[in-house]
């Protein structure tokens, strides 16, 4: 199968894989594994997984706009590292010490692999919860946060310890419940408290595998839930979320009672 460029083959690259002598040696690496969740460049036109651009691409796509040009040494704290995709974006951008936080044994194996491909100056890898944040004892200008928030078991917690240690911003990319009229609770609020129907900053629990039959997922919330979380947090300002999800889609379209199929 050709290989599909990644998405920021065009800006300008401080780090590069010139690790593998050859196209096979790349190969048998990628195989020696028998999952990658993220797919990155190793040089002979090889790639971590060969179908692409995946998710974590099109994220980088969105989010690489939010960045200047350089981030003359910018810290950067990357939560669920993975296999280091976001560490060599930030490195090419000019970021300074950047420490990525990892529990899987095969992605901690991934990223210190990729960490040596791409000769990453200054990434620490730890093995560690991101419920133990606060462990860390260290600030960053930035953090990176996507595809994490819904396999937290304590959410807000993790948002603050993050709030507390974040300099500057947070990126952040996540499943959300779409907005929808269709949504909504009855709960008690206000002072004194009376029965109101919200449509959102809504939660809603999904351990179990109730979501991707994937017992490591434990909430999806809203954006206004999330927006919440991040202002207990200390963030202040939110710049306009953009949404990529074919539900969001569907919603909207059945709400104004278009085919949701078109
Ligand atoms: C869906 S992947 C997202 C990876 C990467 N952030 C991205 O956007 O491409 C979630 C990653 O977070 C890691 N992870 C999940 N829960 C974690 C936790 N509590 N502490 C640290 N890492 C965690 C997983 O092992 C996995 O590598």
């Amino acid at each position: 199968m050709p290989a599909v460029p990644c998405y920021d083959s065009s800006m300008p690259r401080r780090y590069v894989p010139a690790y593998f002598p050859n196209k096979d040696d790349a190969l048998a690496f990628v195989n020696g594994y028998d999952y990658w969740y993220q797919r990155i460049f190793l040089g002979h036109d090889v790639y971590t997984r060969p179908i692409g651009p995946a998710l974590h691409e099109r994220v980088w796509d969105r989010l690489k706009a939010c960045f200047p040009a350089d981030l003359h040494g910018a810290s950067a704290l990357d939560v669920g590292t993975n296999a280091g995709f976001f560490p060599i974006q930030l490195k090419n951008l000019g970021a300074g010490k950047i420490v990525g936080l990892e529990f899987e044994d095969r992605y901690l194996s991934q990223s210190s692999k990729i960490k040596e491909i791409y000769r990453l100056d200054d990434f620490e890898i730890l093995n560690m919860d991101a419920h133990r944040l606060v462990e860390l004892g260290s600030e960053f200008d930035i953090t990176v946060f996507t595809g994490i928030f819904y396999h937290l078991k304590n959410p807000l917690q993790v948002i603050e310890d993050i709030g507390r240690l974040t300099r500057d911003a947070i990126l952040i990319e996540g499943e959300v419940i779409p907005e929808s009229i269709l949504n909504g609770v009855r709960v008690r609020m206000g002072f004194p408290p009376k029965l109101m129907y919200q449509r959102s900053g809504l939660m809603k629990f999904v351990g179990g595998g109730r979501l991707n039959n994937d017992g490591s997922n434990w909430w999806v919330m809203d954006r206004e839930c999330l927006e919440q979380m991040l202002r207990v947090a200390g963030f202040r300002f939110f710049s306009r979320p953009v949404f990529e999800s074919s539900q969001a889609c569907h919603g909207r379209h059945q709400e104004q009672g278009l085919n949701p199929g078109h």
